[in-house]
């Protein structure tokens, strides 16, 4: 297991001052950024694309972007997330015909790739795909919204994927995202997770480096 890392989802951010929100989650503590990419298509909700992601690059954030695309087709957008300034991009094997190729086009384009599970998705095509993941994206509720109830059944499947991930031998990243909080990610983080999305835990709590450390207290 690798060092844990928190990723704000900047989901639950203010965009009208999306620079200063974000630059003020790392400065409170936060490792990564996490970038939620809905297309009213894939998933029931609209949010921001690679526009934006250059434009926080511009403000001058420079942590790793991580960015979760809810889109289909995934691989038109993939080159521009890339351009944008992208560290790591993920996917839904719902959203891409050709899995495989897919990754190999995230990891062409000099990114780190990623595979996002569903809640009632299976984790079969973790067989055929190890090699080419530096991430596993495991969703603890169903994508297109912030704030919702982490799905219990979740850390079951995070034991599942971490077992698949020893077994590979790999440093592969398990990363968990839906409804996480201080007081759940304890729990969370037993159940084999390194890699930790938060999106109103953190954006509505008053004193986002206070939660940050409880976070990072409570996985210990
Ligand atoms: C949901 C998004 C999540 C979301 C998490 O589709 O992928 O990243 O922003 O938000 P919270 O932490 O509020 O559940
Ligand atoms: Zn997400």
């Amino acid at each position: 297991k690798q060092s844990p890392i928190i990723a704000p989802s900047i989901l639950a951010a203010d965009f009208a001052r999306l620079g200063e929100d974000t630059a003020a989650a790392l400065a409170a503590g936060a490792d990564w950024v996490h970038f939620d990419v809905m297309d009213n298509h894939y998933v029931p909700n609209l949010t921001i694309g690679p526009m934006v992601l250059a434009s926080l690059r511009k403000y001058g954030i420079t942590a790793p972007i991580d960015v979760h695309l809810m889109v289909k087709p995934v691989d038109r957008i993939v080159p521009d997330f890339a351009k944008a300034g992208a560290s790591l991009i993920s996917f839904h094997p719902e959203a891409s015909e050709h899995i495989d190729r897919t990754l190999g086009l995230i990891r062409e384009s000099g990114c780190q790739a990623g595979l996002v599970f569903n809640p009632a998705t299976p984790l079969d095509h973790l067989d055929y795909v190890m090699d080419k993941l530096d991430m596993i994206l495991i969703m603890s509720v169903n994508p297109g919204f912030g704030g919702q109830k982490f799905i219990p059944g979740t850390l079951d499947k995070l034991r599942q994927a971490r077992e698949r991930i020893e077994a590979s031998g790999r440093a592969i990243r398990l990363e968990v995202d839906g409804g996480v909080t201080a007081d759940n990610i304890g729990a969370i983080a037993a159940a084999g997770a390194d890699t930790f999305v938060a999106g109103s835990a953190i954006f509505h709590a008053k004193d986002y480096a206070a939660e940050i450390a409880a976070m990072r207290k409570a996985i210990g």
